[in-house]
């Protein structure tokens, strides 16, 4: 999705507005561009493509200018092209904008019909021009953004800078992410905390339905009726090289090896390993009336779906109450049977992605109680939500998402634990359960760390298969859905076609596909459905397919079966085995990736947090 970014203050900014668009990079863009204010007068370069493109043409830039901002643009409205990119230009006035107008095209016609003459096929130059008519008839821009906003419908962040208002940055907020950022003298606005990390981690954070005047020592924020609202800035707990690759050769794999620590780091949160009890006020069950839960759904995108298809598992197992895990693009459409007796848990690494926060806008409404497993403090998700886990699995900057799965999965281990035990619902072996699972969690983190550290055989066997067309990825329970995870892995980054299935269904149809130029990623720990699983994958062999088995270091049965054996630790749970079982996965995804040259933080097509429906 687009980035925004802009500075007032008495810097010189352009180079400082590029080197927060390359922190936003990971958003996913295909054209960017930055103007500036100096002078009365304001100067904005743009170019197609990814920000290399760009960075040549800053020398046009006014060096002294100590105000202005940029954009990455993820194309919507209008081929990603110069004449498209943002900043967009009218006479004085100049905005950049991250969201969908959905009423552009009558509102264009009303403008062209009033003379307007449009340079881009953008919904943003829409609001530019309703912008400036409005501010003509209106004569100042407060009251001018408080008119357009009643036109506008969708969702946006725009910031907005007017060369007869120099030293004012206007940011406008519905519906799309945007923080400000609150530093000495100099005033930042972001699409996420991430680009303004380098400058401060004091955060302001807008409310859908609120805009803000940035000058170099003051932040005003109002209603979008004009109504002063106080808005104090929030200590985020990141740091600038917490953001970095630290050595890495990308992001992606630094997050891979963020895993032991994200693990420990979340147990020392949310659990006390020493009396096996919970942090209610950490887990954000201590927000929650259990006592009126009845069912629950779970909603997700991508990734943070199969973290929530394991969640089911652990949910109907601890909590023993019906559990539906649906795409959250789905889920509202189909008028789902929820109301006051549901408990919706919507996960989302960002916090931002539009499905998402609109289904958790649509179960609040029907009466549900509202949780949220989220990274990103602050962000709108939780901010809908009555309770919040928040993962602090720190920055996740790849685009294929790594440690946030793993700490989705631990996540709702530990919300199933805490809810099962609160409601009592985990039948009379309730404590040894317990025992078992404490036990368990005791040993994550370096069991993470040995499945981490195994990268040697997996870059050996991503050499055999990184020039495949196709692949499957099976399992059978919790496997099931870190097989889908698996091939969602290899698919985004590596563009390699995969699927994930579970391991029983292969012969209703897509054994079909198997014959000897066919890997077929199996994922066979030594849980309660080993033996069925091996049943399965024998099935594949008899058609010459060629099995990698991911599987316990000491199983030389399942070994035996095997072109190419992944061993992985074991964890004798088979909740959490989910999290020990996709590292492999990772890494295959992400070597494969890595000698098919694509690029492996930004894959084509693809943004990090999709705010648009
Ligand atoms: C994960 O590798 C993908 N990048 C994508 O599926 C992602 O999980 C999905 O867009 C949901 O994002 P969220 O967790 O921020 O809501």
């Amino acid at each position: 999705m687009c980035g925004v970014i802009g500075y007032v203050g008495s810097k010189p900014c352009a180079r400082l507005i590029f080197d927060g668009l390359k922190r936003l990079e990971y958003r996913g863009y295909d054209s960017a561009g930055i103007a500036v204010l100096d002078h009365g007068k304001i100067d904005l370069v743009k170019a197609e493509g990814k920000l290399v493109h760009l960075e040549p043409r800053l020398v046009e830039l006014p060096g002294g200018a100590t105000m202005g901002m940029g954009h990455t643009r993820w194309a919507t409205h209008g081929a990603p092209t110069a004449r498209n990119a943002h900043p967009h230009l009218h006479g004085d006035l100049v905005i950049i904008h991250n969201g969908i107008i959905e009423n552009y095209r009558e509102l264009k016609e009303q403008l062209i019909k009033s003379g307007v003459e449009f340079k881009s096929d953008t919904d943003t130059e829409v609001v530019l021009h309703q912008l400036h008519a409005d501010l003509d008839r209106k004569g100042d821009l407060k009251t001018a953004i408080m008119e357009t906003v009643k036109h506008l419908r969708g969702a946006y962040a725009i910031g907005i800078i007017h060369a007869r208002d120099p030293g004012k940055i206007y940011v406008v907020k519905q519906g799309s992410p945007v923080v400000l950022g609150a530093g000495n003298g100099e005033n930042f606005f972001g699409s996420d905390a991430l680009a303004l990390l380098p400058h401060t981690n004091r955060a302001v954070f807008l409310m859908d339905g609120e805009f803000a005047c940035l000058t170099a020592d003051s932040i005003d924020v109002w209603d979008f009726s004009g109504k002063p609202v106080r808005r104090d800035p929030q200590v985020l707990n990141w740091s600038a090289a917490s953001a970095d690759k630290q050595g890495f050769k990308h992001y992606m794999l630094k997050e891979i090896h963020e895993q032991p620590a994200v693990m420990s780091s979340m147990l020392s949160r949310l659990v006390d390993l020493k009396s096996n009890s919970f942090v209610d006020k950490e887990t954000g069950i201590d927000a929650l009336d259990l006592g009126r839960v009845k069912n629950v759904a779970i909603v997700a995108c991508g990734t943070a779906h199969y973290a929530g298809q394991i969640g089911r598992y652990m949910i109907e197992e601890f909590v023993r109450l019906p559990a539906n895990v649906e795409l959250a693009s789905e889920f509202r459409y189909r008028n789902p049977c929820i109301d006051s007796s549901t408990l919706l848990i919507a996960v989302s690494q960002s916090g931002e992605t539009a499905d998402t926060l609109a289904c958790v806008k649509h179960a609040s409404e029907r009466g549900c109680q509202v949780m949220s497993v989220c990274n990103v403090r602050f962000s709108s998700i939780p901010r809908a939500s009555d309770a919040v886990l928040y993962m602090e699995a720190g920055p996740e900057v790849g685009v294929a998402s790594t440690k946030a799965f793993t700490a989705m999965v631990l996540s709702f281990y530990i919300l199933s634990l805490a809810i099962g035990e609160k409601m009592g619902r985990m039948g009379p072996q309730a404590h040894a359960r317990l025992e078992k699972s404490f036990d368990a969690m005791r040993r994550l983190p370096s069991l993470v760390d040995r499945a981490v550290n195994a990268a040697g055989v997996i870059e050996e066997i991503s050499h055999k298969i990184y020039e495949s067309q196709n692949m499957l990825f099976i399992g059978r329970g919790a496997s099931f859905p870190v097989a889908t995870e698996g091939a969602l892995k290899l698919k985004e980054i590596s563009y390699i076609h995969a699927e994930g299935y579970a391991g029983g269904e292969l012969k209703h149809g897509p054994i079909a596909l198997v014959d000897r130029h066919m890997p077929v990623v199996s994922i066979a720990p030594r849980d309660s459905q080993y033996e069925k699983m091996i049943s399965n994958i024998e099935e594949v062999c008899a058609r010459q397919g060629r099995i990698i088995g991911v599987g316990d270091l000491e199983d030389d049965r399942f070994r035996s079966i095997c072109e190419h054996y992944i061993p992985c630790p074991q964890v004798d749970d088979d909740h959490l085995q989910a999290i020990l079982s996709v590292i492999p996965l990772q890494l295959l995804a992400y070597y494969a990736a890595d000698m098919r040259g694509t690029d492996v933080d930004q894959p084509r097509n693809l943004a990090k947090s999709v705010t648009v429906e």
